[in-house]
């Protein structure tokens, strides 16, 4: 596996490797490596090897980025103490099968005299966007300059972060990227909480809280199966069980469109998302599960 550091090494070692006729797969990470992203990088290999039978096999590639992205973050948030691993996350990337991982020191990525922002409309506004302004500005400015580096084929991100997936794909939709963005399920712990970065913040009482989470959106499918429409009724399902666990501060909890975010009237009639962000001191998780009609 190659460790590459700048732009130049990560472009002469995709220029090899198209030569030799590999696709790219890309994954993009901030490092503190889970079940969830090593999910994505083994996912990174299948769309070539899926094509149809009657082509000739094409050699898969995978690359995987570490990046703890300041831009994205805000003022007050977690920049400086994002939880960090770097030989323990080589290990996993070696183990996950990349073939290379780069990992960009700041200025890198930010020279001195960065002047340059993508901002992706609409999509960014409601959710995680409302309660962290500039934060998808920040991820859509890294994620175009990694595309822009890698010159991958396809990337795969985790559907944790639905919003960030769908303003991902807009972004690549609006500006023509030659790169197909693909999403890829959640991956839980074993009490149902999905796979973050951030769960290793979380002392013993707020781990078990914070089942909450998993618990509300189950909850709210029950009823949603059971054939209930009503967002608001469905949103209070959520928020009931997540006011019940100790120490659970709701951010947001809404139903909006599944593919536009837009905000949902009632009865429901359209595929929608459940989105949820919840604190747990400074801790704050999220989690979605889309509801299908
Ligand atoms: O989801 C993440 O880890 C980050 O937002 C990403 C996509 C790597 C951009 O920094």
């Amino acid at each position: 596996m190659e460790i590459l550091r700048d732009i130049a090494g990560v472009r002469a070692f995709v220029a090899a490797a198209r030569r030799r006729g590999a696709r790219i797969g890309f994954v993009p990470t901030m490092g503190f490596l889970h079940d969830g992203h090593l999910s994505l990088m083994r996912a990174a290999r299948r769309p070539a090897e899926a094509r149809a039978p009657a082509l000739a096999p094409v050699e898969a590639v995978v690359i995987a980025s570490i990046f703890v992205n300041p831009t994205q973050f805000g003022p007050n948030e977690d920049f400086s103490r994002y939880p960090r691993d770097e030989p323990g996350d080589l290990e996993k990337c070696r183990a996950a099968g990349c073939d290379a991982v780069f990992l960009p020191p700041v200025e890198v990525m930010y020279p001195s005299g960065h002047r340059t922002t993508v901002h992706v409309d609409a999509l960014t506004g409601p959710l995680c966007g409302a309660s962290r302004p500039g934060h998808f500005d920040g991820v859509c400015t890294v994620v175009l300059k990694l595309f822009s580096i890698v010159g991958c084929d396809v990337a795969l991100f985790g559907e944790k972060d639905y919003q960030q997936l769908a303003v991902i794909r807009k972004m690549a939709t609006d500006l023509d990227l030659p790169v197909e963005v693909r999403g890829h399920p959640i991956v839980r712990e074993a009490d149902g909480l999905a796979m973050s970065s951030r769960n290793v913040y979380l002392d013993p009482t707020q781990r078990v809280s914070a089942r909450s989470l998993s618990a509300a959106l189950a909850a709210t499918r029950a009823a949603f199966e059971a054939g209930e429409r009503g967002a608001r009724t469905l949103e209070a399902v959520a928020r009931g069980v997540i006011e019940a666990a100790p120490g659970a501060e709701i951010d947001y909890i809404e139903i909006r469109d599944a593919v536009t975010l837009a905000a949902v009237t009632q009865p429901i009639d359209t595929d929608v998302v459940l989105a949820l962000a919840v604190r747990f001191g400074r801790t704050r998780l999220i989690d979605n599960t889309v509801l299908a009609v």
